[in-house]
């Protein structure tokens, strides 16, 4: 079973959005997904109750109960769990980074988004973890300079995720209605989005799992 957390101290940046969505677009690829909530707040379980379908199961749990709920889920044949943190960088932030296969940081296109990025980034360097930013409510017109310049950058470092995710109402529609973007519009260019992001994690983590630090 594949694990990916989703991890900034910057809240808003689309974590939960994009947990969300990863998970309808990577259920409808063929794996059993589960996603786990670590956010006080529940705002994932909140999408789950939304959700009229349980092909998904969402889960709340605390900091130290993660490892034994992945090793539940494990058990179960589920084949992704895609964690879901709170902002700051509290004890569930810690625990999601731990449990992670690979870390994947939002970041909205812009200095404040990014640098607290950097700061979640040192504690997943620590602990030796794959990473990626996910560039999260970027224009849908064309790109200016400051989002290219800072995309590559991230590009040459290796830890930009393809493609650059927009604003768009989908998004927030799938959020509302407990769906992923392909549900709330199959053609539209947000699940094309998602199917790509869900491509590019899916060729990330078929790469050797670097060793993984206690
Ligand atoms: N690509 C997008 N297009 C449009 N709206 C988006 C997009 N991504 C996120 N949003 C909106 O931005 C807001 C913040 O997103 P979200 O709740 O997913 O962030 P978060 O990182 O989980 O925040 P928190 O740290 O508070 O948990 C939400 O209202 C969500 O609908
Ligand atoms: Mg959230």
């Amino acid at each position: 079973m594949r694990r990916v957390a989703f991890v900034t101290q910057k809240g808003g940046a689309g974590k939960s959005t994009l947990a969300a969505c990863l998970a309808v677009a990577a259920r409808a690829a063929g794996e059993r997904v589960f996603l786990i909530d670590l956010d006080p707040l529940q705002s994932l379980c909140g999408w789950g109750w939304r959700r009229d379908c349980d092909d998904i199961p969402v889960v709340a749990a605390p900091p130290s109960k993660l490892e034994k709920v992945l090793e539940e889920l494990a058990a179960r044949g589920i084949t992704l769990a895609i964690i879901d943190s709170p902002g700051g960088d509290g004890a569930a932030v810690d625990a999601a980074i731990r449990a992670a296969h690979i870390c994947l940081v939002p970041a909205r296109p812009n200095a404040f988004d990014l640098v607290a990025g950097e700061k979640t980034l040192k504690k997943i360097k620590e602990r030796g973890r794959d990473y990626a930013f996910v560039l999260n409510q970027c224009p849908t017109s064309r790109q200016n300079a400051r989002i290219e310049e800072g995309m590559a950058t991230l590009q040459a470092l290796g830890v930009l995720m393809n493609p650059l995710v927009a604003t768009r109402v989908d998004y927030q529609e799938a959020a509302r209605r407990g769906l992923g973007v392909g549900e709330v519009n199959a053609n539209g260019a947000a699940a094309e989005e998602m199917r790509a992001l869900w491509a590019s994690v899916r060729k990330r983590l078929g790469k050797k799992p670097r060793k993984m630090a206690a």
